[in-house]
């Protein structure tokens, strides 16, 4: 065995599915195995310095950017991706709502927003606008402003009010 590898295999539970890991690196990061080796493409490669949030992805109910996250630790664990985000063909409702608010331009730091803001609103379903800055400082969007952003996740709060009133 060469320097770096494992020790051998490893699985990954990504979105409910295990996937067999072989021949890796204990370098690989999280990201580098959802992208290039099983082929999930929505978590996107940028800074890979934990400074751009768009990697986002949640492991074990917990917000983290897979860049930073080593595979071979991550095993073991409930990786949930932005691929898992929407209801087969039907989006989500922060999906629909960035849509809808015409809070996507180039759309490259929109999945890991999508996944921020999913997460932010389990646990906050009533933010206000300083609440949802604060959640979504950590993801850098270099077209939008937030502006839309932000009304995208105030439009998701007064829908789903709306629909559990
Ligand atoms: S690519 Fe992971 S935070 Fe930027
Ligand atoms: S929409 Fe282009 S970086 Fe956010």
């Amino acid at each position: 065995m060469g320097i770096g590898k494992t020790s051998g295999e490893y699985e990954l539970i990504v979105n409910g599915s295990k996937f067999s890991i072989s021949d890796s690196w204990l370098g690989e990061s999280l990201l580098y195995v959802l992208r290039e080796r099983l082929g999930l493409y929505g978590s996107k490669n940028a800074c890979e310095q934990g400074e751009c949030g768009s990697c986002s992805v949640m492991m074990d109910d917990v917000l983290v950017c897979s860049c930073l996250v080593l595979a071979a630790n991550a095993k073991g664990r409930e990786i949930r991706t932005i691929e898992s985000v929407a209801d087969g063909d039907e989006l989500s409702d922060v999906q629909k709502a960035f849509i809808d608010t015409g809070a996507i331009q180039c759309g490259f730091c929109t999945p890991g927003l999508l996944v921020t803001i999913h997460d932010f609103l389990d646990s906050n379903p009533e933010p206000d606008q300083s609440e949802i800055k604060e959640a979504i400082s950590g993801n850098l969007c270099r077209c939008t402003g937030y502006g839309r952003i932000v009304e995208a996740v105030q439009l998701v709060s007064i829908r789903r009010s709306k629909r559990d009133s």
